[in-house]
């Protein structure tokens, strides 16, 4: 069965695709670097938004599996910008009660990434307020694969059948199961492609496109675009009579 989201109006997780940081630099002839840089304001903008605004999850992409052919200095230069942003802003970010939590391969990121990486997952593991998810080395065919690597495992080992793998399953050993799937997906910087996010999770997540480049992305932008989703009518399949009913959600 497919998880029904909330049909309640707020949305309770909000995924976004940080796109636009290179683009927003070129128009101002800086180097792409400082797109990056100027991005990570905009990070700060949303996040404390959704703390105001009780938004139960928030999801950003910082890094995909696809991003490592980029420029070897460019991936350098991020890197470098990811340990220090955890380092300034985990102080912050404790005391605001925000739950960092990371998605996608660790393996891949420099010892030292990954230390600050579980340490800041730690230090606010028994924090209440917003989860901050990070997807970082995160593409969603990969996690799919994983997923499906997991689920046969088990059934070699004579814990499943074949037959027995369901929708439930399947999402259980996805990348965040325990949380509820994104209501709203909002991508910045123009395109209209998910470019290998949450591929599973977003099957009737409510998309918005902006063509504002993310650095230039702020609580405002983001009033926008909940506003956006809270003119949608979330159907799952159903019709509009049958949401709009009285009575009826079966
Ligand atoms: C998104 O901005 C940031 C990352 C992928 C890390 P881009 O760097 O993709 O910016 P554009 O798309 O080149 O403008
Ligand atoms: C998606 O942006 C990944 C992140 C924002 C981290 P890209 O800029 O890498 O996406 P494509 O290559 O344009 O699809
Ligand atoms: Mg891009």
């Amino acid at each position: 069965m497919l998880k029904e989201g909330d049909l309640s109006k707020t949305p309770k997780h909000i995924a976004i695709i940080m796109d636009g940081n290179g683009r927003w630099a070129k128009k101002r002839f800086l180097p792409r670097f400082m797109g990056h840089i100027a991005g990570v304001k905009a990070v700060k903008h949303v996040v404390e938004y959704c703390g105001a605004k009780q938004i139960e999850v928030l999801t950003l992409f910082a890094f995909s599996s696809e991003n490592w052919r980029r420029p070897k200095d460019e991936v350098a230069k991020l890197m470098d910008l990811f340990i220090g942003t955890l380092d300034k802003e985990i102080g912050r970010l404790d005391k605001k009660n925000v739950r960092l939590r990371f998605i996608g391969e660790r393996a891949e990121f420099s010892e030292k990434l990954q230390q600050k990486m579980s340490e800041s997952e730690s230090r606010t593991e028994n924090n209440t307020g917003l989860t901050l998810v990070i997807a970082a080395n995160y593409g969603g065919h990969r996690d799919i694969t994983l997923a499906t690597q997991a689920l046969a495992r088990q059934v070699k080992a004579g814990h499943l059948q074949p037959e027995d793998i369901n929708e439930n399953l399947i999402a259980a050993e996805l990348s965040i199961p325990d949380l509820p799937e994104p209501d709203l997906f909002i991508r910045t910087g123009g395109e209209k492609r998910i470019s290998n996010f949450l591929l599973w999770q977003l099957a009737y997540t409510e998309f918005h496109f902006t063509d504002k480049f993310w650095p230039d992305f702020n609580a405002q932008a983001m009033q926008d675009a909940v506003d956006d989703f809270l003119t949608r009518q979330r159907r799952f399949g159903r019709t509009s009579e049958q949401v709009e009913g009285p009575s009826e959600i079966n």
